[in-house]
């Protein structure tokens, strides 16, 4: 078949790519997708839908091992670390998420690959424009994590202009998953939040009443990401970095929201004042419209939509992990 896709997904194990690798293995084949990641123990979903290779994304003769080796054409570099846990350690942020990049790229400029580049909210600064924050604005970001964002933003447009490497990417807001937690991130509040709730515990807010931020449900940025890197590249004014955006809210609106559903339920606040002082550096709400008009982007999920479809999933594997608990202390 010509033109048959041959995925590498990096970070697979991680919040986006435990959910975009088993959506890319149904759309153009599990074989034709290696997720691979610095896991030892991936989960069973990943570990048996299709092959899985350890790999440090810094390392560039293994990633050229598998690139040769599986015959990649398409590399879906998700793997970095998230805001606050760049802030604990930058070296190590600066390390993986910008010679883990650097090293992707030029394995795609030597074999002749695409690149999708998930950059972020966090890419803008305390200078940008929070309100309708356009496509093309004031870029000067305040944290490490911003900071290698962006510089991955110039990297891939640098490899397209100079060397014709294929590289795609988006803007995340925050993303919402009952699937996979993200691991030190500042929108991670719209996550947790849900678990308490299921669990029938209360929540501690880690950032404070009014703080809005860019939202959005996993299924939607699965599409977006996969929508993208298969758009008609004459029509990408843009290539990297679009903002994309769903919804955007402060803690109280989410849990005005869960509360709708979860009358009990009860938050307060106990702002973390590392993760406060990212998200006052972030916008309230992106605009969108480049992604909307150059690539048909279009959400589906608003913030009803969204808390409705969590509770459901995050409450039937509640169910599950009980009985499966219940089951193997009985079989003990
Ligand atoms: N969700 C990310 C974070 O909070 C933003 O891209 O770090």
């Amino acid at each position: 078949m010509i033109n048959m896709k041959r995925i590498l997904v990096t970070g697979a194990t991680g919040q986006i790519g435990s959910e975009l690798t088993p959506a890319l293995r149904k759309r153009y084949g599990d074989e034709n997708v290696i997720a691979s990641g610095h896991t030892i123990e991936p989960d069973r979903e990943l570990l048996e839908g299709g092959p899985f290779c350890f790999l440090d994304v810094r390392d560039s003769c293994s990633l050229e091992k598998i690139v040769k080796e599986y015959r990649i054409n398409t590399i879906y570099h998700l793997a970095a670390l998230l805001s606050a846990a760049a802030e604990k350690d930058s070296q190590l942020a600066w390390d993986v998420n910008i010679n883990g990049l650097k090293t992707i790229l030029e394995a795609a400029r030597a074999f002749h690959c695409s690149v999708f580049f998930p950059s972020s909210i966090g890419a803008f600064g305390p200078s940008t424009p929070p309100d309708n924050t356009p496509q093309d604005t004031i870029q000067r970001p305040a944290t490490m994590y911003g900071i290698t964002k962006l510089s991955g933003e110039l990297l891939c447009d640098y490899y397209y202009h100079r060397f014709g490497v294929d590289t795609r990417g988006l803007r995340f807001p925050g993303l919402i998953s009952y699937k996979t937690m993200p691991h030190g991130g500042t929108t991670d509040y719209a996550v947790e939040i849900f678990y308490a709730a299921i669990r029938g515990n209360r929540y501690e807010c880690f950032l404070r009443e009014g703080t809005r931020l860019d939202m959005m449900y996993m299924p939607d940025a699965i599409r977006a990401a996969i929508n993208l890197m298969e758009a008609d590249p004459k029509r990408l004014a843009h290539r990297n970095a679009f903002n994309v955006t769903a919804m955007s809210f402060a803690p109280e609106e989410i849990y005005t929201e869960i509360k709708k559903n979860i009358p009990d339920f009860i938050m307060t606040y106990r702002v973390d004042p590392v993760r406060q002082a990212i998200a006052d550096s972030w916008p309230h709400h992106m605009d969108d419209s480049s992604a909307r008009r150059e690539w048909g982007w279009r959400h589906e999920y608003n913030l009803a939509a969204m808390t409705r479809e969590m509770i459901e999933r995050l409450s039937e594997r509640f169910e599950k992990d009980k009985g499966d608990r219940y089951v193997s202390k009985t079989v003990r």
